[in-house]
């Protein structure tokens, strides 16, 4: 969808702000710029739209050459969202968010539609703001104007430039959140700057680190975290590369999938023969409705002495969700004083298990890896 290729920029006091870039970003992906102050971020995100010219190389969107598309078809078709939105004061929140529709010339009718439909999107209440001015407007809410106005006219590439900087911590959690939940139905082509790595973490499919000019790692974040590159990048991460990994894990990915079901009517060895059958030493308990009434671990019951299973039955004391993060996950295991939770889906079926035994080999996995798996073969300087 966007391809560097090459891409170089050279600012006429000789500065160079970005050296030979090499980055695609896929359809439907939010890859993300991140590294220190200077390091070429907004340069590179500015060569997008035209707003910079590349001094070499060259960028494609959707497969043509930026430099072939002219400046006011990008711009049209490209939302740019900044760090201090500037929302025009005379113009009300409705005229802000019509501004490219109006350039476009859609009929009234279509841009009170789309500006009503992006007030909803975006969580604010279309009716009460449509007519407020930009000066009745909180930080976060000028912010969210910002970018319903980036999403107008429904580009297929946003371009947002540390977006959410400005923000207090709790409203910037709060809009990185919501714009997560919006890109789960747009699914537009991202392109977010940040200097924020646990923004970059959260908010990114793929993060490029940048360092001086150049791409030092372009990776998923788990891999980033997983296998920094070099101590730079190592450095960028900062302390508590484990927790921020466990953050980002959701127990989908290491429950134990489809454990085997036995019903509360069960006896011991037909139970203990679906543990052997499934190679899983657990299996979950459920009612003649398929609710769920609790668990049966193969050490509770190897050794039982009664046929009946009622008696080695663990209750079940929570749920996890697909998406909640191993991290959580943890901690819960600790305050519940438990060593089992299962799985659910939406609609509350389970799905898997996960056990402490799974969750500290998780926590194992990670500390066991050497982490820098190779220095970067290109010569470095002392800082990236
Ligand atoms: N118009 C310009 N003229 C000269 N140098 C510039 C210009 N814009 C940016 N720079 C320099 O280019 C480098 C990269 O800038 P920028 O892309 O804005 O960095 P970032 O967004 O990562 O902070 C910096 O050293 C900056 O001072
Ligand atoms: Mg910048």
């Amino acid at each position: 969808m966007i391809k560097f290729n090459n891409v170089s920029k050279t600012y006429s006091n000789s500065k160079v702000a970005v050296k030979n870039l090499n980055i695609q970003v896929k359809e439907g992906e939010t890859c993300v710029l991140i590294g220190p102050s200077g390091c070429g971020k907004s340069t590179t995100l500015r060569m997008v739209n035209r707003l910079i010219e590349p001094t070499s190389g060259d960028i494609y969107i959707n497969g043509k050459n930026a430099h072939d598309i002219t400046n006011t078809d990008l711009r049209r078709n490209i939302g740019y969202v900044i760090q201090e939105i500037a929302l025009f004061p005379n113009m009300t929140v409705g005229q802000n968010i019509a501004l490219v529709p109006e350039l476009k010339r859609w009929p009234k009718k279509r841009q009170k539609k789309r500006v009503m439909e992006l007030l909803d999107l975006i969580g604010l209440q279309p009716h009460e703001y449509i007519n407020k001015y930009p000066c009745e407007l909180s930080g976060g809410e000028k912010q969210r104007v910002g970018v319903a106005r980036a999403l107008s006219a429904d580009p297929p590439i946003m371009l947002m430039d540390e977006p959410f900087g400005a923000i207090d911590p709790i409203t910037r959690a709060r809009l990185q959140d919501e714009f997560l939940v919006i890109q789960e139905k747009i699914k537009k082509t991202i392109i977010f700057v940040t200097h924020d790595i646990d923004e970059a973490i959260k908010m990114g499919d793929k993060i490029a680190i940048m360092c001086e000019g150049k791409l030092i790692q372009y990776d998923t974040p788990k891999v980033i975290l997983s296998n920094p590159r070099n101590s730079f990048v190592e450095n960028f991460i900062g302390e508590n590369r484990t927790i921020k990994w466990l953050n980002l894990l959701s127990v989908e990915k290491i429950m134990i999938s489809n454990p085997p079901k036995v019903s509360i009517n069960e006896k011991v060895n037909s139970v203990l023969a679906k543990m052997y059958n499934s190679g899983i030493p657990y299996c979950v308990v459920v009612d003649n409705s398929e609710n769920l009434k609790g668990f049966i671990s193969q050490k509770n019951i190897i050794k039982a002495k009664q046929t009946n299973i009622q008696n080695y039955i663990c209750p079940v004391k929570e749920k996890l969700k697909k998406t909640t993060p191993v991290a959580e996950a943890i901690f819960r295991m600790f305050s519940n004083n438990t060593n089992i939770f299962p799985v659910v889906d939406e609609h509350d079926k389970i799905k898997g298990l996960v056990t402490t035994e799974i969750l500290s080999s998780c926590v194992n996995n990670l500390n066991n890896n050497p982490g820098i798996k190779e220095e970067q073969s290109i010569n470095v300087s002392a800082h990236c």
